[in-house]
């Protein structure tokens, strides 16, 4: 697609039309070659010159993708557009990514992409409806030592032991990915545990604010570095955040940094189709007095952005017990494991 004719497209939806509503592609004669999306940059976007690309690239706008899910508010906000280019631009990238309507069997053929990561257990596996989803944000918690962490380090292992070629990105808020741990699960699950580490890229997050510049960053290792991410583990997603807003008055501000950041990592787990798992704490709930006294950090946010939530507890004699407590088409339910060495094993 030429730029013209993005330029055209834009023009074509700068009122309060839905880019949705229009068939864009009734528009265009047949004779028009099908739009390749990888040629296409931001600077091919109307009204972006190359100062504006510049700018939109610094604050990690690369591909049309994030132009496209981007609001009007953070376009002004990073590369100061007013509102009608904001708009053009976004409309335009929408376009050429064909983000309109599907049909049904169109998403039945993406969710056949859908690589689903074994966590070792089979209990655990079924309850997963067969294992950790990319294209999804899954979260699990629990209390202290409930096995977060070690979901972690096994889902890395064996998402490289299905896909060699795959790149695991472990954001790591608490110091606790500890490489020893991967060798003896990468020598539990049968492979070379040399290979596995290499392909595990780790960043120490030290405040909120730089574990959400590092998850911009897994974009750059798509888009400029070709590495094939196919799991990010972000452990954990709330202790940072947990410990830098503290008091009633600052939960609101929490609340909308926490959201940005599952906002972030929901369009790097939809546009790469990449695995996204994150563990969060729990505390306690002293005005409850039947069942579970816990509750989770991060509240509505969280727990509405997370695709599935898997509540993990201590069971009797060392056993974790998972239970699935929302997921979009899968059954609520429990399961009982217990974390060995080599890896997760059934405890039936
Ligand atoms: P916090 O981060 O403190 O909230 O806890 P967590 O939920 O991340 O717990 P974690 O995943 O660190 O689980 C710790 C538990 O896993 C330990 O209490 C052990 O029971 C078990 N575990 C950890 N490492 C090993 C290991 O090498 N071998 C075995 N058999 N069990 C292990
Ligand atoms: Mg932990």
């Amino acid at each position: 697609m030429t730029k013209q004719k993005v330029e055209q497209m834009a023009q074509e939806n700068t009122d309060e039309v839905n880019a949705e509503d229009i068939n864009v592609e009734a528009a265009i004669p047949k004779t028009v070659e099908e739009p390749k999306m990888e040629k296409l940059t931001i600077q091919d976007l109307p009204g972006v010159g190359a100062a504006t690309a510049e700018k939109l690239e610094a604050a990690g706008y690369r591909d049309l993708m994030s132009i496209a899910v981007a609001t009007l508010g953070q376009l002004a906000e990073t590369a100061g557009v007013s509102e009608s280019v904001g708009r053009k631009m976004i409309n335009a990238a929408r376009d050429s990514m064909k983000m309109g309507f599907e049909t049904g069997m169109d998403i039945l053929k993406k969710r056949e992409l859908v690589v689903k990561i074994s966590t070792g257990s089979q209990n655990f596996d079924t309850l997963m409806g067969g294992g950790f989803e990319t294209n999804a944000i899954t979260e699990c918690f629990g209390e202290f030592g409930s096995g977060k962490t070690q979901i972690g380090h096994i889902l890395a292992v064996n998402m490289l032991k299905e896909d060699a070629t795959s790149t695991v990105v472990y954001i790591d808020t608490e110091n606790t990915f500890r490489p020893e741990r991967i060798i003896q699960l990468a020598e539990g699950a049968g492979i070379d545990p040399e290979e596995v580490l290499s392909r595990i890229m780790v960043a120490r997050a030290y405040n909120s604010d730089h574990q959400m510049l590092l998850t911009e960053k897994v974009d750059s290792l798509i888009t400029e570095q070709g590495k094939n991410v196919k799991l990010v583990v972000v452990d954990s997603l709330t202790s940072h955040f947990r410990a830098e807003f503290i008091g009633r008055g600052t939960l609101a501000e929490r609340q909308q940094k926490l959201n940005r950041h599952m906002h972030a990592l929901a369009k790097i787990a939809s546009s790469h189709n990449i695995c996204v798992y994150v563990t969060n704490q729990v505390m306690a709930k002293p005005d409850q007095f039947f069942g579970d006294p816990t509750t989770s950090i991060g509240g509505h946010i969280v727990a509405h952005a997370s695709t599935f939530r898997v509540y993990l507890r201590k069971g009797r004699k060392g056993s974790r017990v998972a239970k699935l407590i929302d997921a979009p088409n899968l059954a609520d339910g429990e399961c009982c494991f217990e974390v060995t060495s080599p890896g997760l094993v059934d405890v039936n």
